[in-house]
């Protein structure tokens, strides 16, 4: 019985662990807060900020687990490479994780090995920042480098704008460091996850693509199969291969692509299953988190197929929102037959925080059941 140390224990990491246990795993769900839902499903869990470095260690000593599995980008990564050192292993591998913690180390990656990317440069301070929006000449997007779901992000066009942005970024960035990335804005025709798994063996192995919608950086739906051209998709694939291969590891993997005319631009990538990826507990035979957990036990991977399409819509609280909270309606959501939901069980809701999904066979059927359901604060 493998035992695993998941750091982060969000709606993911719940699917992640249940999927594991299937295959007899043990499971520590770890996150800074009590009662996330990855923990109400595991063996064990810690509770402790997994930046403190001092803390990750001590909790690994006591738990020595077989893998360490991260769920969030929140990490000290530094330590997980000197654990990777001495011999437990890092999901996907630690290089992979303290790639992708921050927004640049990949993203430079990404231009060393020639992949397409929309423009973008760096900035530590105000002044900077302009200076780099005057250099890409057009709208851009700004973004802390330490940042996760939309936190921080905006857009801005004119230079009253870019001092907006540089505020927003200040605010919703994570940790000390001021440094945001500045982006062309593409205007693109739509966006995909590709979700990419290498197995053990050094297999690849690809879901069908899904698109997604995203508000406030953040995604409101996806839906699977995404109308998305055969060369594309090869095309797609191909930079999958590339860009995975050198992260080095086994797991699945969330790639991000902007499409504007035929065009592929690389955008973001998770070492782990992907929240527009959800989807996939609808329509496929073997849902990301499936993937994922058989290829970090060093599984075969099975043939992927899709039963049928799928929308997942997420739930979430609304802009206001503190505190305590009650789900209703889902017994009216339930009136389509067809439809399905996962409620994550966080312990309180935060503005606009992602609280549940529904799955349907198509967007009008999904936002029917997502006007019958509210999350209301007690
Ligand atoms: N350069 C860009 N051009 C156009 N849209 C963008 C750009 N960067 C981000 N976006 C939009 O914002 C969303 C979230 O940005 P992303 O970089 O993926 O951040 P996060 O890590 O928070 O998911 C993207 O999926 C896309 O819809
Ligand atoms: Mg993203």
């Amino acid at each position: 019985m493998k035992k695993i140390l998941l750091l982060g224990s969000g709606e993911l990491g719940k699917e992640l662990t249940i999927s594991l246990q299937r295959f007899g795993c043990h499971i520590i769900a770890c996150d800074k807060y009590k009662n996330a839902p990855a923990m109400q499903v595991s063996q064990k869990c810690e509770v402790f900020d997994m930046l403190d470095s001092n803390k990750l260690k001590q909790v690994i000593a006591e738990h020595k687990p077989d893998l360490i599995v991260p769920e969030i980008e929140a990490i000290d990564t530094e330590s997980l490479i000197q654990f990777e050192k001495n011999g437990i292993k890092v999901i996907p591998s630690s290089r992979a994780v303290s790639m992708t913690m921050n927004r640049d180390k990949i993203r430079n990656r990404a231009k060393e090995l020639g992949i397409k990317t929309a423009r973008f440069g760096y900035a530590e301070s105000l002044d900077e920042l302009i200076e780099m929006f005057h250099n890409i000449n057009g709208k851009v997007a700004i973004k802390p480098v330490m940042s996760s779901s939309g936190k921080g992000q905006s857009y801005a066009s004119t230079v009253s704008d870019v001092r907006k942005a540089w505020t927003i970024a200040l605010t919703g960035m994570r940790g000390k460091k001021k440094k945001v990335i500045i982006e062309e804005f593409i205007n693109f025709d739509y966006e995909v996850t590709l979700l990419t798994i290498i197995d053990s063996k050094g297999n690849f192995h690809f879901c069908p693509p899904i698109g997604h919608v995203q508000e406030r950086g953040d995604y409101q739906y996806s839906w699977q199969p995404a109308k998305c051209e055969k060369i594309i998709v090869k095309q797609m694939k191909s930079i999958a291969r590339k860009i995975v291969k050198d992260l080095d590891g086994k797991g699945l993997f969330g790639i991000e692509f902007f499409v504007k005319k035929g065009e592929i631009f690389f955008s973001e990538l998770s070492p782990r299953p992907h929240d527009t990826g959800m989807v996939t507990m609808f329509t496929q035979n073997f849902s990301e988190f499936d993937l994922h957990a058989r290829a970090i036990l060093d599984f075969t991977i099975p043939k992927i197929e899709i039963y049928k399409k799928g929308v997942s819509q997420v739930i979430l609280a609304n802009k206001n929102a503190q505190g305590k909270f009650l789900i209703k309606g889902i017994e009216n959501a339930f009136q389509d037959k067809t439809i399905d939901i996962r409620v994550f069980g966080k312990p309180e809701t935060k503005p606009y925080r992602r609280m549940g999904v529904i799955l349907a066979s198509n967007i009008k059927n999904a936002k029917k059941a997502l006007s019958k359901i509210k999350v209301v604060n007690i």
